[in-house]
This record gives C-alpha cells, sequence and structure tokens, in this order.
C-alpha cells in the first residue's frame, strides 16, 4: 500500500500564519511535528512503502526538507503548477503509479488532520487495505457528532453490508451538505463524517474517474505524459493542466461510484481546518485559554493567543481568537473563525 500525501491546499482560515507561500500542512501547530510530518510519521510499524506526495512547485524545498528531517526518501513529489482540487491530485498519481508498472493499494492522506489514537488508526487502516483488497473504494468514517457542513457525511449501511467483517456498505455520500440537512443526518444517526481518506487500488480509482469524471481523466492523461522527469520529481505541465476541471475527489468520485464501503474510525480524528478546530484539541490552562508565544493575559476564559514576534496581552476578552505574524495581526470571535476566508479573499481582490 503505498501513501499518497495531499499538500496542496491553502488552509486559508488559518490566515495569516498560514499563507500560499507556508500553507499549514507545513506548520508545526501543535507539538515539535509539522502536520505534513505527523501524517506520514503515524504510519511508522503499519506501512513501509516510500510515499508520494503531491504538493505545489512552489513547495518541492519544503517538502524535501521535511521528508530529510524524518529521514525519508519520497516515492515520487508531483509538483502542480497550481491547483486544481483533489480529484486532479489523485488522478496524477494514481496515473504515475501505473506507468511505473505498479498497480496497488494507494492511501490517500491528507496532510491537516490530527489522530490522536495511532493503535486504533492503524487497526483501520489494516481493515481498509483488506476491504480495498475485493475491489473496494474504501472511505473512513467518524461518527457524526454535530451538523458541521465543512465534511462529507455518508450514510453507513446495515452490519454486514460490507466486503470484510468490519466494514459497512454505503447507502449514500453527500459533500458538504448545508446546515440543514447536516443537523438532519445528525438527528437521524447511522451517519459517519467522511474523514478524507481513502484506499483503493491505482487501477480502480481510474476506472471510476473515466466513469464519472472523464474531462479530469482526459486532461490529466494528457498533463502527466506533457510533464517533465527529474529524478524523484515530477513537474505537470502548466498549459495541459489549465485546461484539467477543479473538483475535489469527493464530488468527482465518492458521491457517485456504486463501490465504496466505509471502515468506522473511532481514533481522535480531528481535520485542524480552523482556529477553533486547534483550540478545541490543545492542552488548556485553567480558564481554557490556549496561548503559544510571548502572551499575557488578564480575566480571560476560552481564548486562543498566538504570538510569533510581539508580545500580546490580552484583558478581559472571551472566545476571541489573536493571531500574531510578522506582518499582520488577525482578531476573531471564536464562533466566525469560518469567515476569515472571506477576509483572505477580499485581501486578495485589494493587491
Ligand atoms: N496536491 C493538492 N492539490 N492537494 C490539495 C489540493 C490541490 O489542488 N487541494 C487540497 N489539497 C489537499 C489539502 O492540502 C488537504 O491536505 C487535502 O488535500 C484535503 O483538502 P481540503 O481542502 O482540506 O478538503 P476539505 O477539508 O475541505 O474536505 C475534505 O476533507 C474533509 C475532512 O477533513 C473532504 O474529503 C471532506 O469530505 C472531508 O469530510
Ligand atoms: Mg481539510
Amino acid at each position: 500500500m503505498i501513501p499518497l500525501v495531499l499538500s496542496g491546499g491553502n488552509g486559508t482560515r488559518l490566515w495569516p500564519l498560514s499563507r500560499k507561500q507556508f500553507p499549514k500542512q507545513f506548520h508545526a501547530l501543535t507539538g515539535d511535528l509539522t502536520l505534513f510530518q505527523q501524517t506520514l510519521k503515524r504510519l511508522e510499524g503499519c506501512v513501509d512503502e516510500a510515499p508520494m506526495v503531491v504538493c505545489n512547485h512552489q513547495h518541492r524545498f519544503v517538502v524535501n526538507e521535511q521528508l530529510r528531517a524524518l529521514g525519508m526518501d519520497a516515492h515520487s513529489i508531483l509538483l502542480e503548477p497550481f491547483g486544481r482540487n483533489t480529484a486532479p491530485a489523485v488522478a496524477l498519481a494514481a496515473m504515475q503509479l501505473l506507468a511505473d508498472g505498479r498497480d496497488e493499494l494507494i492511501l490517500v492522506l491528507p496532510a491537516d488532520h490530527l489522530i490522536a489514537d495511532g493503535h486504533s488508526f492503524r487497526a483501520a487502516l489494516k481493515l481498509a487495505s483488506e476491504a480495498a483488497e475485493t475491489g473496494a473504494m474504501v472511505l473512513f468514517g467518524v461518527p457524526a457528532r454535530h451538523p458541521e457542513t465543512g465534511y462529507g457525511y455518508i450514510k453507513g449501511g446495515q452490519s454486514g453490508s460490507g466486503p470484510v467483517k468490519g466494514s459497512v456498505g454505503v447507502e449514500a455520500f453527500v459533500e458538504k451538505p448545508d446546515h440543514e440537512r447536516a443537523r438532519q443526518y445528525v438527528a437521524d444517526g447511522g451517519y459517519y463524517w467522511n474523514s478524507g481518506m481513502f484506499v483503493f487500488r491505482a487501477s480502480r480509482f481510474l476506472d471510476e474517474l473515466r466513469e464519472h469524471s472523464p474531462d479530469i481523466y482526459d486532461t490529466c492523461q494528457l498533463a502527466l505524459s506533457c510533464s517533465k522527469h527529474d529524478g524523484h520529481h515530477i513537474e505537470i505541465d502548466s498549459q495541459a493542466f489549465q485546461c484539467c476541471p477543479d473538483d475535489s475527489i469527493d464530488y468527482a468520485v465518492m458521491e457517485k461510484t456504486r463501490s465504496a464501503c466505509v471502515v468506522p474510525l473511532i481514533a481522535g480524528w480531528t481535520d485542524v481546518g480552523s482556529w477553533s478546530a486547534l483550540w478545541e484539541v490543545q492542552p488548556k490552562d485553567a480558564q481554557g485559554n490556549v496561548v503559544r508565544g510571548d502572551v499575557t493575559l488578564q480575566d480571560c476564559r476560552n481564548n486562543y493567543v498566538h504570538s510569533t514576534n510581539k508580545l500580546v496581552s490580552l484583558v478581559g476578552l472571551e472566545d476571541v481568537v489573536v493571531v500574531e505574524t510578522k506582518d499582520a495581526v488577525m482578531v476573531a470571535h471564536k464562533d466566525r473563525v469560518q469567515d476569515i476566508k472571506q477576509t483572505v479573499s477580499g485581501l486578495e481582490k485589494r493587491q
């Protein structure tokens, strides 16, 4: 099973720390290792194959440096000229594997997750690889606890409906429903959040992609055939890739396939998508504050404060996020951190 790390996202909701030039997956947001490094490190002892990485071409140095710090070599690093979302990223990697004569199982790994319980994660991986050996497109499902709209929702089938014991069939997959539907799913029960990790055989995935999203299949084939190979690095041709539709694997394939099954994942999984998610998973002081860097607090509760350069002092505040970097300071209510995305697109238009 070949790990495939997707690390081409921008992580805009973690602005101003996460930037296009240096997005969140390459930051050590919790502990000493970056999210990208943690993604690889948690495979130790269960997946030995060298990983493939798909990232933006401007991140080749940071990816190499962070792999080297772990003492790892990549199988290959695919460099995209620009992001076209996750369906093309996975397609390029699967096509490259087939070109190398390796029609193996691929373990797709987003690089923006935390998983507290490595033991349970590895047990789920083992089950997923057994299920994928039967030809299934395997998803990892985290029992849905609240109506989070940033996730895909999987309706699991009856127990015993999956191809191997412990997995279940997928009755429906709905990517990022609106709040009302998400609320209904959680109230109905039997729904999982899609963790964004998948296991399938390279050729199985490509068959599904060709059936459901032929434009992505065709443009990725062309872009890979025109790409430049330089040792481990494969520079995807920008002219051909330009025509590739922008779509996620969830919309392009997972909502449509009839061969999906789900392996439950109960392992303290979190997508570190926002400052409030980061606040939730970090150790807190007695008043519920999470603090990084040079910070003083007086009568403050449940805040997230991150300083990288200056001393930051808060007085009498509750449920606030403050992030200070060399060139920007961001202050937001903890309930509004999803809206940072709009702030960032506003800033992009201003430039
Ligand atoms: N190479 C590459 N190219 N990687 C990308 C691109 C791209 O264009 N776009 C995103 N990625 C990477 C991100 O860096 C991240 O590691 C991973 O792919 C997932 O992308 P996100 O943009 O973070 O997806 P999401 O969180 O909105 O949604 C996905 O994950 C959720 C769980 O965290 C979906 O799979 C949802 O269904 C799922 O619930
Ligand atoms: Mg994500």
